[in-house]
């Protein structure tokens, strides 16, 4: 279990590697009086994160490490996590996979959210897989993360329905959609007890 000291907010990192509308959405949330969490460090392993921009615009204390040597990275990155005083991480279209080491360290303090409904669909491409299994839903997952992919204990799932006419483009535009409610809505049950 997570603690909250006194009345200050959960201190929280988020693992970015892309757009980073997950990465907007939860600095908006984290704005909020009633939000458990602010956001005091993004990280991402490559400079070319479109959510960069955004961390740089709204001066979140932002970090690039390039994870072509995980270990070394890594320990960049828990550097930097212990600095900032972090006891949660969101990793929110993060595209690495980090190792079983850095999960140990901040066990039950990782969440992700995954776009397909855990345990249907790991890893990539999961709205292409939806379509082409003719499923009827799709969805999204948040979940702890621990050592096996896209395994870790669910927090909470979305689910919505394909259409017939549903594309990977046009299927994933909706669940994005739904990520934002879900992820911020997640975190809150997390700390529910607090
Ligand atoms: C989301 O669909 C998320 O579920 C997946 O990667 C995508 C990231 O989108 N893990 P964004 O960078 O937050 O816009």
């Amino acid at each position: 279990m997570i603690k909250l000291s006194g009345f200050n907010k959960i201190k929280t990192s988020v693992f970015i590697s892309g757009k980073g509308s997950n990465l907007k959405n939860l600095f908006r949330f984290s704005l909020k009086k009633k939000s458990p969490i602010e956001i005091v460090l993004v990280i991402s392993n490559t400079s070319k994160a479109e959510g960069l921009i955004f961390a740089k615009r709204k001066n979140i204390k932002n970090k690039v490490f390039n994870f072509i040597n995980r270990k070394e990275a890594e320990n960049k990155v828990l550097k930097e996590l212990k600095k900032e005083k972090v006891d949660l991480i969101c990793l929110a279209g993060f595209m690495k996979i980090l190792s079983k080491n850095f999960i140990q360290k901040f066990q039950g303090k990782i969440i992700n959210i995954h776009p397909s409904l855990l345990p249907k669909y790991k890893g990539l491409n999961t709205h292409l897989k939806a379509i082409k299994n003719k499923d009827k839903y799709s969805g999204c997952t948040v979940h702890f993360v621990n050592s096996k992919l896209d395994s870790g204990k669910i927090i909470l799932k979305k689910k919505i329905k394909i259409k017939k006419k549903d594309t990977p483009k046009s299927l994933s535009k909706r669940i994005l959609k739904e990520e934002h409610i879900l992820y911020p809505k997640a975190i809150k049950k997390i700390y529910s007890n607090l």
